[in-house]
């Protein structure tokens, strides 16, 4: 056992999978293995992970990680959650897959619940997805709808990585070895509702496209009074308001949706919400929903559709996730150990963190130099997973049954972290 791994724990044990037990390894063996069979497009994994429990995992030396990452802000109800578990399994127990030319009373009660959290009126619907591209994917097609192909959509934004969603993703080194995307998406600078204002007068406009909280670029909330300014644009010009909560959604803000924050979306009722990410609890599964009549029945029969979509494991996954979250009065505990644990690294005075943002336990901390990969590979070694998003911001998205006192070791791993830092770790 390595200093890391707790007696409370076991060990990584064999992973059964599939008929034959996988054969043991350590990381460095399946690293290897994985090098030689999986395509190269996330770089080498930084770690062979074997189990989880709660918001702990395990790699497969027996190392233990506080898993501050929560596979990309999708693991809400931590690891291997019981209740989950459970429900996942007696579902593929009695009725697995069915195609969408049937339905499921699993997957009718799990779009009435995500209209009910969304807070939706009379008339709305949901389109249920297998991910948050695939939910964007949906939303732009939708805002093809409308009659009209300009879309507006943020400087920094991160929508996703099919053609679509990519056409909505502003960074040039994802969008550039692709073109040409679809056409007509044009992007605004971040936050600036002036300029958003003058984008209007331009074409009539089809749809903004926006996130709540841009999570990819860094955490950075849109300002106050911002995305009220956007309904009002787009209520004025005939557009559609469509919110990408696939990160932000399903209670990683403390609320449901992040524009139902006050301070956030100041009241406004979108057109759509794209959803995936912490819905199925780490069940693949996302939705686009869509408020009110017009707009939910833009989509006709024939023009949308998906083999996978409201599966009846992954509506039990989501119907379930949403359920313990109620059950265990979550997004109370997601708002409080958030806003503790961004007091409490605050509070540090630490050199290298400038400032610490975000909403309930979505939480991008500035560092003063660009030394995040560096803070992020220390913290790794000392058994805490995070995510350096970009050169100069750390992103936490943990567990929502995370507790104050695991968050606590790792603000005490922060204050442990010399006052300067470099690049390459000298
Ligand atoms: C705001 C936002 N939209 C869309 C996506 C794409 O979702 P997925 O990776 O499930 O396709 C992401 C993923 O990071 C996201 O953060």
């Amino acid at each position: 056992m390595t200093a890391l791994s707790t007696g409370r724990h076991r060990a990584a044990a064999p992973v059964d999978a599939g008929l034959e037990p996988v054969a043991d390894g350590s990381v460095a063996q399946w690293t290897d293995r994985y090098t030689h069979a999986v395509m190269d497009t996330f770089g080498a994994p930084q770690r062979v992970l074997v189990r989880g429990e709660g918001p702990y995992v395990w790699d497969a030396d027996g190392r233990r990680y506080l898993d501050l990452l929560g596979g990309i802000a999708v693991n809400a109800l931590g690891h291997a959650h019981p209740t989950l578990t459970a429900a996942i399994s007696a579902q593929l127990g009695t009725l697995g897959h069915i195609s969408n030319f049937f339905a499921s009373p699993t997957q009718i009660a799990f779009a009435e619940k995500l209209l009910s959290v969304a807070q939706a009126p009379e008339g709305s619907r949901v389109f249920l997805t297998n991910s948050g591209t695939e939910a964007n994917e949906a939303a732009f097609k939708l805002s093809r709808r409308t009659g009209r192909t300009r879309v507006l959509a943020l400087e920094g934004s991160f929508h996703g990585r099919s053609m679509g969603a990519l056409a909505l993703t502003h960074k040039a080194a994802y969008r550039e070895p692709f073109e040409p995307l679809p056409a007509g998406v044009e992007f605004v600078p971040f936050g600036d509702a002036d300029a958003l204002a003058a984008a209007f007068e331009g074409e009539p406009v089809a749809a903004l496209v926006v996130e709540p909280i841009q999570g990819e670029a860094g955490v950075l909330p849109l300002p106050p009074g911002y995305l009220a300014r956007a309904r009002q644009l787009t209520q004025e010009h005939g557009a559609l308001l469509i919110v990408d909560e696939v990160q932000t959604g399903m209670g990683r803000t403390g609320a449901w949706f992040a524009h139902q924050l006050p301070h956030i979306g100041g009241g406004v009722v979108p057109d759509a919400v794209t959803v995936a990410k912490g819905l199925g609890g780490g069940f693949p599964v996302g939705a686009l929903i869509t408020f009110g009549e017009p707009v939910s029945t833009l989509l006709g029969r024939g023009q949308h559709g998906t083999t996978f979509g409201g599966n009846p494991v992954a509506s039990a996954a989501a119907l379930t996730t949403i359920g313990v979250i109620e059950r265990d009065g979550l997004l109370a505990n997601v708002s409080g150990v958030g806003e503790r644990l961004r007091s409490r690294i605050e509070a540090l005075g630490h050199p290298l963190v400038a400032g610490v943002r975000g909403e309930g336990l979505l939480i991008g901390i500035e560092l003063a130099e660009p030394v995040a990969t560096e803070v992020a590979a220390r913290a790794l070694e000392a058994g805490f997973i995070v995510n350096p998003c970009r050169p100069t911001t750390i992103r936490l998205a943990p567990p929502f049954v995370l507790t104050d006192e695991q968050a606590g070791t790792f603000v005490d791993l922060l204050a442990a972290l010399p006052g300067r830092l470099t690049e390459d770790g000298a």
